[in-house]
Parts: structure tokens; sequence; C-alpha cells
């Protein structure tokens, strides 16, 4: 059969469900009646409003942790909680180089500096050793991204934190109701904090949003006053107990955020059976991996890493033929690893200062280069591929996916 890329029919005519318009989002009658009845209360700030203050009270016993706060979007949640471990200029936080900008700017908005350490060649996650190798005296916090709904080894992670003082923080924008290994609680839970997201591409989404959560009061509180200008509301006086930002949710977002919620499972059983059949139909093809725990993920995107030298493409070009075929795939995920985009290389934060990636406030001058975590190029560069997952695929979606990538594969891996 010759490849669409060759002038082949392509698999695939019609336009799959997308995150991006109404084909492949949840969004219904129930939240359009709870945007209303936000509107029609004639309070649409969260200050002397109900629905943000029922979200984060739902949120909190959905995910069985004591205190949710919200926030206006997931690099919001994420500023929150690297504010609330109160880094000092020139301190250092663990991230990943696969993931959304926002985890990064989260730390440079603290004034810490991000040191990015490797991950894992299968999950793109960060790994307990890759973290090990990065933490010194100036390190305050980890942040470990579940990348695509797959779970970071937050426990390993965790474990070795604990004694050196280092809060982990996890990354849960892509990951609602993700299972890490080593015990039952969700993503979000092993941590210190966790950090969600309400984009309008991931799991549940009122356009933009964030939720983090905790079990630790302090935390929790000091995160509730920096989205609220450090403005301690609940003792009535009118001061400011430390710097922070208005990152308060609105009414319409809060309101539209619970009916969501209300969905979450049954989104995430919807993307794990789509995921189900495509590791069924596709688990033994010679020179891909696909992921081994499909009830543990919550398939944010569905990853899968080829052998170029099994292949016979690499990931580009693989991708490109399946796209050709009219399969929603990326190769990579990202153009660059984060720390290769130009805000990291060109080091441009505050005016021409490079600061706080400067010594003084950090230990050292910290600057960004290619080579610097070489697991996450080869994974961007050669190894990874992303197809959209989305619980509106119906079974002739899931089908028409394998028979692309079914004759795609038969054509290289000849
Ligand atoms: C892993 C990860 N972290 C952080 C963010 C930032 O979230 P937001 O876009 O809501 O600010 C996103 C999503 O965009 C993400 O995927």
């Amino acid at each position: 059969m010759t490849l669409a890329i060759d002038g082949g029919t392509p698999v695939r005519e019609a336009p799959f469900p997308s995150v991006m318009d109404a084909s492949g989002r949840t969004f219904g009658a129930d939240e359009a009646a709870a945007a209303a009845r936000a509107v029609a209360s004639g309070v649409l700030w969260r200050v002397t409003g109900t629905e943000v203050a029922a979200l984060e009270r739902e949120f909190a016993d959905y995910v069985g942790a004591a205190h949710a706060v919200a926030s206006t979007s997931g690099t919001a949640a994420l500023h929150l909680a690297v504010a609330a471990v109160d880094p000092a200029p020139g301190d250092e936080v663990i991230v990943p180089p696969i993931t959304d900008f926002g985890t990064v700017i989260a730390v440079l908005a603290c004034n810490a500096v991000p040191v990015f350490a490797d991950v894992d060649p299968l999950t793109g996650c960060l790994t307990a050793e890759s973290v090990a190798k990065c933490l010194s005296e100036r390190t305050r916090a980890v942040i470990a991204v579940h990348l695509f709904g797959g779970a970071a080894p937050i426990d390993e992670i965790v474990a070795l934190c604990r004694s050196r003082g280092v809060a982990v923080i996890e990354d849960c924008a892509q990951a609602y109701l993700t299972v890490p290994a080593g015990g039952d609680t969700i993503a979000g839970r092993r941590g210190a904090i966790g950090c969600f997201s309400l984009q309008q591409s991931k799991h549940i989404s009122a356009g933009d949003g964030g939720l983090t959560v905790t079990d630790d009061p302090d935390l929790a509180r000091r995160m509730r006053l920096f989205a609220d200008k450090g403005w301690p509301r609940d003792t009535g006086e009118r001061t400011h107990l430390f710097f922070g930002f208005n990152y308060r949710m609105n009414e319409m977002v809060g309101a539209v955020a619970r009916v969501q919620l209300g969905r979450l499972a049954e989104v995430v059983a919807a993307r794990r059976s789509v995921a189900r059949r495509l590791v069924a139909e596709l688990g033994e093809l010679a020179g891909l991996r696909l992921p081994a725990e499909v009830d543990q993920h919550s398939f944010w995107l569905f990853p899968m890493i080829v052998d170029p030298d099994v292949l016979g493409a690499s990931n580009a070009g693989f991708g490109k033929a399946l796209a050709a075929e009219g399969i929603p795939v990326t190769a990579g995920y990202l153009d660059r690893p984060v720390y290769l985009t130009p805000a990291m290389t060109e080091r441009r934060t505050y005016g021409g200062s490079a600061f706080p990636l400067t010594c003084p406030p950090a230990s050292r001058e910290f600057t960004y280069q290619a080579g610097d975590c070489p697991v996450a190029e080869d994974l961007i560069g050669r190894t990874l591929l992303v197809l959209q997952c989305n619980e509106r695929f119906t079974d002739q979606d899931v089908t028409d996916i394998i028979t692309a990538v079914r004759k795609v594969h038969g054509h290289y891996a000849k």
C-alpha cells in the first residue's frame, strides 16, 4: 500500500475530535448553566462569591487532600507552590527539560534558578538518579512532572529529598487521576504539593485555571495568601503579610470547573479504553514501545517510543508519514527541550541582567546549552512520538489510528 506521503490514499480524511474546539471537549448544557448561575448571582469575584470556594472544597475532597487553593492557571498553581516553599533569590529548583514552560516560569518568578535534570528514556519523566546528580546545598525543591499522564517515580524522588529538606512539588497539569507506582494514591498526593491545570487542552477545563493541593495547613495558607496579594482576609485586617500576586480565580471559571470535575472519572476512563485498544493492537510491532500500565496512566497524550534502528525511521520521519495518513501526531512533543528556548539560552529574565541566573545571587553563573540533558534531547530529536488521545474518539477513530500506524510501520520496518 502506497503511503499517503508518497502519493497514496490517506487512511483518514476527516478530522479527529480535537481539544481545541467543541468536538473534543465535554462542555455542555450543565457548564453553560453553571456559568449563567454565576453571572446571575451578581458576584463574579471569589472573595464574596461561593463557586470558587465550593470548587476548592470539592477538589480537595475528590483527591483526598486537606486543602485546595484555586488560581488562574496551571502556571499560577505552580507559582503558588514554589512561593510557598519560599526560596531565596539564587536558590535552586530541579525541573525536567520536557515540560510546558509554565513549570520553569514558576521557578524564575520566585527568582530561583531552574536546574534541569535529565529524564527516563521511556517516560520522559525525572528519575531519582537524575535528580540526585543535580542536588546541591542550594536546592530547595524539585518539580516532578507526570508527563502526558504517565507517572514520574514520585515515591523514589520523595524518599531522596526528604532527608535533605527538599520539597517535592508534583506538576499534574497533564496527569489527573494518574496512579504512580508504589501505592494507590493519585499523582499530586505523594509530594508536599500537587498542581493541576484547567487550561483548554487538559482532561477537564474551564479555559484557564489552576488548582494546588496539600495536606500542610501552613503551605495552604501561604498559597492562599500568595494568590491574593498577601492579604489575610480571614483576619479582617487590610494588610499584606508578604509579597504576592492577584491570582484569584473568578466565579464563572469556578462554576464551570465544578461541573467539569464531575466528568473527570469518565474522561479518564474513556481515554484508558482508547489506550487499551492501541496497546492491544499495536503493542507487538517491532521498534515501537507503548505505555505499559494503562490503568495507572491518564493519557493526556498517548506517547510512543520508536527505535529508529529497528523501525527504519526516526520519530520525525515516522510522524510525518503518519500525519500524512490523517493521524494527529507530533514528533518529539516539543521542538526543543525547555532549556534550549531563547528565554533560557539568552537568559532573558529582567532587562539585560540575567538575574537570578547570575552569581550572586546564585552560587555560580547558570547557562543553558545543547548537551545539558542528552536523554531528553534524544527523545525529542529521535525517539518520541505523541498521538492525540481523547474521550470523544469513536471506535472508528481508534481503528483508523491503528490502521495508519500499521500501514506506516509496514512500510518502514520491512
Ligand atoms: C506539564 C505542564 N505544566 C504546566 C503547565 C502550565 O499550565 P497552564 O497552561 O494552565 O498555565 C502545563 C500546561 O500548559 C503543562 O502541561
